[in-house]
């Protein structure tokens, strides 16, 4: 019986896996020690545009001058990670809640900059990625075209 009860959910995971093609199983765009290993770009901002939350920002080394520069294009392979603070954690010091990336990708989404975009949990599990529209409804707006889709107004934030 309790062996039946660990095997069904088991059992069941590929199905569900297959319900929900094309997120199942992603891989995240961003190593787990990026905190070690890509630069930080930001300060911990109060973000009114991702859901009332603080924000910080780190991107790939081999970018982080490009994106603080704002250069246009940004280099293909670029990679974004912003982290997602609680509402009231303004040093961004307490537990992350969750996860935006976007990875530079020639080709990928043309209006959008060509950002391959994903949604994350805290512990970097994939809830959506692509060519997300809600996402691209913002980043590919004509106000970001200038910063390749990106936002400019973390940049240089620190005070
Ligand atoms: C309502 C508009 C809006 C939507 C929707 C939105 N973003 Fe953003 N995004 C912003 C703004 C503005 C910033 C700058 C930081 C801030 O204020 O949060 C930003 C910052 C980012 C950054 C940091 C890089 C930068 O400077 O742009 C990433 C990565 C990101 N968003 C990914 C996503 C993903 C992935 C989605 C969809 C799941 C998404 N965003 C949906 C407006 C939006």
């Amino acid at each position: 019986m309790t062996g039946g009860l660990r095997r069904g959910p088991a059992a069941l995971a590929p199905l569900v896996c297959l319900a929900l093609l094309p997120s199942c199983g992603s891989d995240p765009i961003f190593p787990e020690d990026y905190r070690s290993t890509f630069s930080p770009v930001s300060c911990c901002v109060y973000s009114i545009d991702h859901n009332l939350q603080y924000v910080k920002i780190w991107v790939n080394p081999e970018s982080a001058a490009a994106y603080l520069a704002s250069d246009n294009p940004l280099p293909e392979g670029t990679t974004i990670v912003k982290e997602e603070y609680d509402g009231d954690d303004d040093t961004c010091t307490g537990t992350i809640v969750g996860f935006k990336a976007a990875r530079k990708e020639a080709g990928f989404a043309p209006d959008s900059c060509d950002w391959f975009f994903q949604d994350l949990k805290p512990n970097r599990h994939v809830l959506r990625e692509g060519d997300i529209g809600s996402c691209a409804s913002c980043h590919g707006d004509a106000m970001y075209a200038a910063t390749d889709c990106t936002a400019l107004a973390v940049r240089n934030s620190c005070p």
